[in-house]
């Protein structure tokens, strides 16, 4: 491998045959690079960004808590190791609580040195991902709010702004959290009637009797409990847009005078015979199958070809998929709580979960993960169950940690996170040590050692060809 190709490591010591066992360890796979003093480590991350930082925290000077608050304050992402002594351990404890990664206590073993840099360097690799995707959140192409590069989603947004452009009525059609709402709020945006009202309503929420005085209004007295008269929303819209939301679900009779209004462009008030003429662009929408509602008589045909102008269908999440880490983390950040993301497990659950309620539905898996999430970034576990979770490592069960005394419940957290970690790099490389040896930053013997250590068979992982 050449010399850029490999991930930097930074070593901090006071002791020179620490810095030689620490090279002599590290500088197969890595990149190393030494320092004899903290000040001296000071100066070169001022001028350089390292993958991982190892650092002793008993040192003369600048010592080991100096060297990782500058880590931290110049580049967040880099993964700091600290080496202590048995006896310093707390000091350890309290130096991860400040960010450090994880901490190496003396003696120790080659194997171990290996497996705690490596975990670091996948974590930073982790964290760059997650730096990127936000990147590209920022630079994502969004329509008046609606999200998505995918193809269907770019080809959405393109009809709707070619229907804005032109006056007539559009007709948006798409399953249950779709985003028909946000389309209906586009096309209104984007038309040159933006600086005119945008008036909702949503024709399946209200009684029967009611709705036809809500679009159209009401004189006074028209009917019991009519006490003052009152504009209907369609002239409400008037200059604007008017958003029939379930256009479905409208009674009959009330189509019969909603196809009217829009062929005449007048409306009569409930109780009047008065024309009032009316200039509101409608957009209609619907979860249903119109036509199927047409054939079976609950929907007007005459309406329906009416509002079949310019139909656009919003796509189902399933049918977008490549949307979903974006549109996940753009939840995330609207959910109030500074979290860094999501860990592979939890984004893969996301991203091949079913979604029947498409974008409602996960945009309320995250903030209710955001909300129970433990840790910095969401976990498998945090997510509903009825996303159907993939098969899990062999993590001990939280409530098992919690019983056993501090030293034994990291140590076999740590142990369960190095034998998921060793499956992961298993899986990756489909049980060829050489190369997943090669990707860890460790000799191929250490990696053997370290399998067999925790249990992973790498012939369990070999593809039978
Ligand atoms: N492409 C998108 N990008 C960002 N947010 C979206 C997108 N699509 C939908 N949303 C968000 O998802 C939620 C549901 O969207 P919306 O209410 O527009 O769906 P709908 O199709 O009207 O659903 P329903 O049929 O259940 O009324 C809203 O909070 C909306 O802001
Ligand atoms: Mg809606």
């Amino acid at each position: 491998m050449s010399e850029a190709s490999r991930p930097s490591v930074l070593v901090v010591d006071d002791k020179e045959n620490m810095l030689k066992l620490f090279s002599r360890i590290l500088g197969e796979a890595y990149a190393v690079t030494t320092a004899g003093d903290g000040e001296r480590a000071l100066a070169l991350l001022a001028s350089r960004e390292f993958d991982v930082v190892v650092t002793d925290i008993q040192m003369p000077g600048a010592d080991g808590f100096a060297v990782l608050r500058e880590v931290k304050r110049r580049a967040p992402s880099t993964e700091v190791v600290l080496v202590t002594a048995y006896a310093s351990i707390p000091k350890a404890v309290e130096a991860m609580r400040e960010g450090a990664y994880d901490y190496l206590s003396k003696p120790f073993d080659p194997d171990e040195v290996a497996l705690v840099v490596a975990r670091a360097l996948a974590r930073r690799r982790q964290q760059q991902e997650t730096e990127g995707l936000k990147e590209k959140l920022a630079a994502a192409p969004d329509f008046h709010g609606l999200l998505g590069t995918s193809a269907p989603m770019r080809q959405a947004c393109a009809m709707l702004a070619q229907g804005a452009a032109r006056d007539f009525t559009v007709l948006l059609l798409g399953e249950t959290g779709t985003g028909k709402e946000l389309a209906a709020r586009a096309v209104h945006a984007e038309s040159p009637r933006r600086a005119g009202p945008f008036v909702a309503v949503n024709c399946g929420a209200l009684p029967a009797e009611l709705v036809e005085s809500e679009l159209f209004g009401h004189a006074k007295g028209a009917f019991t409990g009519a006490t003052a008269a009152r504009v209907g929303l369609f002239e409400e819209a008037s200059g604007g847009t008017l958003f029939l939301d379930e256009v479905g679900e409208l009674p009959l009779p009330v189509q019969v005078k909603l196809n009217r209004a829009l062929q005449e462009k007048e409306v009569r008030r409930v109780g009047t015979t008065t024309p009032i003429k009316v200039d509101a662009r409608v957009v209609a929408a619907t979860h249903r199958d119109l036509q199927a509602e047409v054939a079976a008589g609950r929907f007007r045909e005459d309406l329906y070809y009416r509002l079949n102008v310019f139909t656009v269908r919003m796509p189902p999440l399933r049918e977008r998929r490549e949307d979903l880490p974006l549109l996940a983390l753009h939840f995330l950040a609207k959910a109030g709580r500074p979290l860094e993301g999501f860990t592979p497990e939890a984004l893969r659950a996301l991203t091949s979960a079913p979604w029947p309620g498409n974008v409602r539905q996960l945009e309320n898996a995250v903030a209710r993960a955001v909300a129970v999430a433990q840790g910095p970034r969401i976990q498998l576990e945090d997510l509903p169950p009825e996303l159907g979770r993939s098969a899990g490592g062999g993590a001990l069960p939280p409530e098992s940690l919690a019983k056993l005394p501090y030293r034994e419940a990291v140590d076999s957290a740590r142990d369960a996170v190095s034998r998921d970690y060793l499956t992961a790099l298993m899986q990756e490389f489909s049980g060829n040590v050489t190369h997943a040896a090669d990707r860890a930053g460790m000799e191929r013997e250490s990696l053997h050692r370290l399998l067999k250590r925790y249990g992973v068979r790498s012939e369990d992982f070999k593809r039978s060809e």
